[in-house]
């Protein structure tokens, strides 16, 4: 009994580190996302929130993967990611959106769309009293973060790097750790004094007028809400396979030459996550369609 005690405690302990972007990725995006916000939706998000919170969203991000291993959302664990056949280097969402029994939607891009079709009943006063709004804000801000993530849309047998062991730098990691959280932390570090509001201030600053200005209205384009997530994912696994798996061999170390080519590819999708995330909260709860990145 002690044992079994001890292991569910490991697991517990071990299980969130397994899959998720990393908490400071899921917060910059959260909180790019929210100072995009239109006043509609502002306001529809704050009314969502719990109070204790403060109408802070990104306090609320990383919720999804807390509850994961909770008995009652014990159902969300799949929505986190996809697995894709190993080395077709691409998403069928027909052929790959479902979880390992087989039943289908039951993945990351599946999760962005339902969450997305219940949260537009918000506006209509017509919601299905099945949902609960509020989880249905802070599933989508999450799932919207785990669908950039190009590791979460990897290959099968490696359980998107999950089981490619390897060493950053100097301690043991793996290779999905690394995108999650080990280039973020190792960004922190270097370049940001561990500021992680410096490094969301940076990333904020290459969307509006540096490296990225001239790319980002593109970003949010998007005629469909509910299909749009299936070229999220497409992005994802393109980039996984160009720049997540390339090269990398179990057992390898990866240090300065990875972090460096890899850090702007990060950057980039902790930014197009939390643009996309105010695009669809800016659609949903507004009035109208507009083009939501004209930072003037
Ligand atoms: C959509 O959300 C509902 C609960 O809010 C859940 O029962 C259903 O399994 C979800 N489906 C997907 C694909 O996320
Ligand atoms: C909706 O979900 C939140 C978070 O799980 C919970 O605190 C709240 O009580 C729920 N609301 C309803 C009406 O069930
Ligand atoms: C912002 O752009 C500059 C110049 O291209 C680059 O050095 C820096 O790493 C970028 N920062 C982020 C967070 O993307």
């Amino acid at each position: 009994m002690k044992r079994f005690v001890l292991v569910v405690a490991l697991v517990l302990f071990l299980a969130p580190s397994v899959y998720c972007w990393s908490k400071e990725g899921h917060m910059m995006t959260c909180k790019i996302a929210q100072d995009l916000l239109e006043p509609d939706a502002d306001e529809a998000v704050r009314n969502l929130l719990p109070d204790y919170v403060d109408g802070d969203l990104s306090a609320l991000c990383v919720w999804a993967d807390q509850i994961r291993h909770w008995y009652k959302y014990r159902w969300t664990s799949p929505l986190h990611f996809i697995d894709t056949p190993d080395n077709a280097c691409s998403f069928v969402y027909s052929r790959d959106c479902h979880d390992p029994k087989g039943k289908n939607d039951m993945c990351v891009a599946g999760a962005v769309s339902n969450f997305t079709s219940q949260l537009l009943h918000y506006k209509h006063g017509t919601s299905d009293r099945r949902y609960n709004l509020t989880e249905a804000l802070l599933f989508l801000s999450h799932f919207m973060g785990d669908v950039h993530q190009p590791m979460h849309v990897g290959f099968t047998s490696d359980e998107g790097g999950n089981t490619i062991q390897l060493h950053w730098y100097r301690h043991k990691s793996n290779l999905h750790h690394v995108w999650d959280r080990e280039i973020i932390l190792t960004a922190l570090k270097d370049y940001y004094d561990k500021d992680v509001d410096a490094f969301q201030k940076d990333l904020e600053h290459n969307y509006t007028s540096g490296a990225w200005s001239d790319d980002v209205s593109t970003w949010g384009v998007c005629d469909d809400l509910l299909s749009c997530p299936t070229r999220y994912a497409t992005e994802s696994i393109n980039l996984a396979c160009k720049w997540g798996y390339d090269g990398v061999n179990d057992g390898d170390t990866l240090s300065e030459e990875y972090f460096e080519s890899r850090f702007p590819i990060v950057a980039k999708r902790i930014a197009q996550g939390g643009v996309r995330l105010a695009m669809y909260l800016n659609h949903i709860f507004g009035e109208h369609n507009r083009d939501i990145i004209s930072p003037t």
